[in-house]
């Protein structure tokens, strides 16, 4: 199959471009670096020193013969450049990472929410007009979030994108499937559900072949490509705004930073490992829906667990300290979260868990590289609200008051 993997020179992107070309797809990233942009916006950098994409294209090819194509192109803002491109490079299926998925980010300030809110849902928006137009019947798969369906406990496992519902109608009760409520907890997550109405539309109204995977929280660093050579390593984010939770709780424990939990660390969440998440984006490329077929929803997660669990179980492992500081983000304390993953098991994942001893990968690669690490980086001080903004803790490490003293 010819592939485009927009924002493929990211975290997850890269990882499944790699996959798919050894699978020997010819794999097309489209991608304008903008996340690139952002490191430099902020100040930091992945902890894994990652060289240009255009150098990690020419790594694998050396390393495996294979070519991947790359494209300079912004989605949300090139609509025309966009619509050639797909014209002329005719892709048979298009994996669409490219858009801004920090949810800190998103919250940091009003420009913040705006850029947020106009790159992702131009991106999405103008590709699928340009689907339409240019009547390429690729099928595509987006990478969502399974923060659309909210944290709060509903006591029932959250089903794969759709809820049954009854309706009382006029000669009784009538039973109908409903895309499963939105609740997003950032401008973030907000974004994601936009994109989920674009895709239900397109669907119905043009007959455009998706598939939405409402991913958990992906952890981890390495893939069986990405370990083949030391430029095809794969960006690491572990700073406030880009890292995310288990990630962060593995850099901390290496540098011996505590692990900074926030609020009760009641919060659950739905995790997956790298190897597992470009896993699941092949079989979900192998299980494409029809025309006229509803979106394809999948829970592309693999285990739940509360965020304090984890600090003491990676506290437990490598003897760090765990600190609980005040939540800069507005959510509910505490939650309980199951959810059915039953799609992807059926095409035959066999999930990686924490319990397969990868932890101890993460806390290496973080070790090898942590004088790459800005300790003042670490913290996590975007606030949802300015009221929160006023108690975040901008230094868990307490090093102002030791420096006082
Ligand atoms: N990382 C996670 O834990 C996680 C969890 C759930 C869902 N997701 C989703 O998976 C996707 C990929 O996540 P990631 O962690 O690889 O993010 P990432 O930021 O590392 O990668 C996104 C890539 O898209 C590119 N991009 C952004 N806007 C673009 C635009 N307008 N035009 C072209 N390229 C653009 C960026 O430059 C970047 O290379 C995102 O959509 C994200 O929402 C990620």
């Amino acid at each position: 199959m010819r592939v485009a993997v927009l924002g493929g020179d990211g975290f997850v992107g890269w990882p499944t471009a790699l996959h798919l070309s050894d699978q020997g797809h010819e794999v097309h990233i489209v991608d304008n670096l903008s996340r690139r942009w952002i490191d430099t916006e902020l100040g930091v950098q992945s902890l894994t020193p990652m060289d240009s994409i255009q150098e990690r294209c020419r790594i694998w090819h050396q390393e495996t013969g294979k070519r991947i194509h790359f494209h300079l192109l912004n989605l949300a803002t090139e609509y025309e450049r966009l619509k050639g491109w797909l014209a002329e490079t005719k892709p048979d299926a298009v994996i669409h990472f490219a858009e801004q998925r920090a949810a800190p980010y998103s919250m940091k300030t009003d420009r913040h929410k705006v850029y947020t809110v106009n790159n992702n849902t131009n991106a999405t928006h103008n590709l699928l007009a340009a689907l339409v137009e240019t009547g390429i019947d690729a099928h595509l798969v987006h990478l969502g979030t399974m923060g659309v369906y909210g944290y709060s406990s509903v006591g029932a496992p959250i089903p794969e994108g759709y809820l049954d519902v009854e309706i009382d109608t006029p000669t009784g009760k009538r039973g109908q499937q409903i895309l499963y409520p939105t609740r997003p907890g950032s401008i973030y997550h907000m974004t994601k559900s936009l994109d989920q109405i674009l895709f239900q539309f397109y669907a119905q109204n043009d007959g455009l072949r998706i598939t939405d995977l409402h991913q958990g929280i992906v952890w981890g660093t390495h893939t069986d490509q990405t370990r083949r050579h030391e430029q095809l390593v794969n960006r690491f984010d572990y700073d406030g705004d880009y890292g995310t939770v288990l990630n962060r709780f593995l850099i901390q424990a290496a540098i011996g930073y505590p692990l900074t939990v926030h609020g009760t660390g009641g919060q659950t969440r739905a995790f997956i490992h790298i190897q597992d998440s470009v896993r699941c984006i092949e079989l979900a490329l192998k299980d494409a829906p029809q025309a006229g077929d509803r979106v394809k929803i999948f829970n592309q997660m693999t285990e739940t667990h509360r965020v304090r669990d984890l600090a003491e179980l990676v506290a437990k492992q490598t003897g760090a300290t765990v600190a609980y500081l005040p939540n800069p983000r507005k959510e509910a304390e505490e939650n309980d979260l199951l959810v059915k993953n039953d799609q992807f098991l059926a095409l035959g994942l066999k999930p990686i868990t924490l319990a397969e001893g990868l932890l101890s990968e993460v806390v290496e690669v973080a070790r090898k590289y942590a004088h790459r690490i800005d300790r003042s980086r670490v913290p996590a001080v975007s606030a949802w609200t300015k009221d929160l903004a006023a108690r975040v803790d901008h230094d868990p490490e307490g090093k102002r008051l030791r420096s006082v003293s």
